[in-house]
């Protein structure tokens, strides 16, 4: 079996169903609900970014999490002491390390892992040693992938975001130049040994191209499928996804090389 033929894992970040939540305070929606739903839908895993400023997810959300679920879970956590502490406590199955600042509405680019080798390496270890996958989430651009290969990160998550923008923008020759650019990353990053996921900002509509790109192994997707299970529910949504996901990487495996 080659590399290209592999399944495309989904995982289902669940934060703003806690950005809902916490509009109110209380309890409802509970995204430990909408995991166990994204699961019986086809999420193959979960994801949870814990920030800072604690805005949407909750630290009894992921204690929660890592108890009642029983898909992996991927936790997304800034480069601090804190979210180290934390991470070590649960011990999700993946930690993804990205880039936060407290004035972004999200993760608003990759980590620059070559520039931040020194303060990433302890924690990378760290987590390492406590047994966890730990990948970083960055910019589709060799460099990066060289420094995280240099980091000993088993695991690299690409950033769509800039991509999914150019379709917003109707720039789609610009996007498909953006698209070329994952999957020619998606490609060093395999020929290195590195487990390759993406995702940020991905819908129905942008999902196609990137699904296509063989040597990707996951992608995570959240704000969309939220904001669409208000029309068609979770569940709904999510297989939705699936299926074009399936179908992209399907026809993609069909042509001829
Ligand atoms: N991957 C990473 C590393 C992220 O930080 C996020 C957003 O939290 C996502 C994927 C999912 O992005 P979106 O919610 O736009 O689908």
């Amino acid at each position: 079996m080659t590399v290209s033929s592999r399944f495309l894992r989904l995982g289902v970040n669940i934060d703003h169903v806690a950005t809902i939540r916490n509009a109110r305070g209380g309890r409802f929606p509970d995204p430990v609900r909408a995991a166990h739903l994204a699961a019986a839908a086809g999420a193959d895993g979960i994801t949870a970014h814990l920030r800072e400023d604690r805005r949407h997810i909750s630290d009894e959300d992921i204690a929660r999490l890592t108890r009642e679920i029983d898909k992996p879970l991927n936790l997304e956590m800034a480069a601090t002491q804190e979210m180290l502490d934390i991470a070590l406590a649960h011990l999700p199955h993946a930690c993804c390390i990205v880039p936060e600042k407290r004035e972004e509405r999200t993760t608003e680019g990759g980590l620059d892992a070559a520039a931040n080798f020194e303060r990433l390496e302890p924690i990378v270890k760290a987590l390492r040693d406590a047994g966890s996958r730990v990948s970083l989430f960055i910019e589709p651009d060799p460099r990066q992938l060289d420094a995280a290969v240099e980091l000993g990160v088993p695991v690299v998550e690409l950033h769509t975001g800039r991509y999914c923008e150019l379709d917003i923008a109707g720039e789609f020759g610009m996007r498909d130049a953006e698209c070329e650019r994952i999957a020619s990353a998606a490609a060093h990053g395999a020929s290195r040994g590195l487990e390759v996921h993406a995702g940020h900002g991905l819908t129905f509509e942008t999902v196609g191209p990137i699904a296509a790109i063989a040597e990707l192994a996951e992608l995570n997707i959240g704000h969309f499928l939220i904001g669409e299970a208000i029309f068609t529910g979770l569940e709904a949504a999510i297989r939705k996804m699936r299926n074009l996901m399936d179908r992209a990487r399907a026809q993609a495996m069909a042509e001829p090389a």
